[in-house]
């Protein structure tokens, strides 16, 4: 698994401004559709490309298009909806698929509430959209859906990560797969609630408000 943490100073000043506690949620919205596009650049650097010709109002050339089939995004619901606008900004051709998974509070286990994405992924290059990496345990059973189904090829665009959800994620993914994370920062840890420390808080919260009995599900 390859882990990128991107380094500059436009995602470090927005990601700032994101954690700080009195940032509205009109602005944390558009600072995470903000950062989710420079995360997005760097996501996309393998992305799979086809030669092309085309004739410009000079003369005829050969350049590059992505190539098929279609990238597929896969927002994972709730918080991951947030991150979607600032992909297809930059990857408008792509295909948009949903996973929506919540955490079974007895078993502690993320378990899968919607899906709506192609049956076969092999072949397919995968992005799945989660802002908070924190125990890994969403983002483990994103990656098996989608392995699941075919995809050998993901790449989770993440805000903040936790040492220990990486290494969840790698432990989980073993040789099975080519996984990327691409991630803002990686944080220090977890405290006793599972929240990401230093974090941002609640990260559906802080995008969409507290939604009744759904809000002490951290993995919406
Ligand atoms: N999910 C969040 O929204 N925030 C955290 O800190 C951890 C999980």
């Amino acid at each position: 698994m390859r882990v990128h943490v991107a380094q500059h100073p436009l995602v470090a000043h927005k990601l700032t401004v994101l954690r700080d506690r009195t940032t509205p949620s009109p602005t944390f919205r558009a600072l995470v559709d903000e950062l989710v596009t420079l995360l997005a650049y760097e996501a996309t650097r393998q992305i799979a490309v086809r030669e092309t010709a085309i004739v410009t109002p000079v003369c005829p050339t050969v350049g590059m298009t992505i190539a098929s089939p279609r990238p597929l995004v896969v927002p994972v619901l709730r918080a991951g909806l947030g991150m979607l606008d600032g992909m297809a900004r930059l990857l408008p051709t792509a295909e948009v698929g949903f996973l929506g998974m919540r955490r079974d509070e007895e078993t502690l286990e993320a378990v899968t509430y919607a899906h709506r994405l192609p049956d076969d992924l092999s072949g397919r290059q995968c992005f799945l959209l989660d802002p908070m990496l924190a125990t890994g345990g969403t983002l483990v059973a994103a990656v098996d859906y989608l392995l699941a189904r075919g995809a050998r090829d993901v790449t989770a665009i993440c805000l903040l990560a936790t040492p220990e959800g990486l290494s969840a994620v790698e432990r989980s993914v073993g040789a099975r797969a080519d996984v990327t994370v691409v991630v803002a920062a990686v944080d220090e840890g977890l405290d006793e609630n599972a929240y990401i420390v230093p974090g941002l808080g609640d990260a559906g919260d802080r995008l969409y408000g507290v939604v009744g009995d759904l809000a002490p599900d951290r993995s919406l």
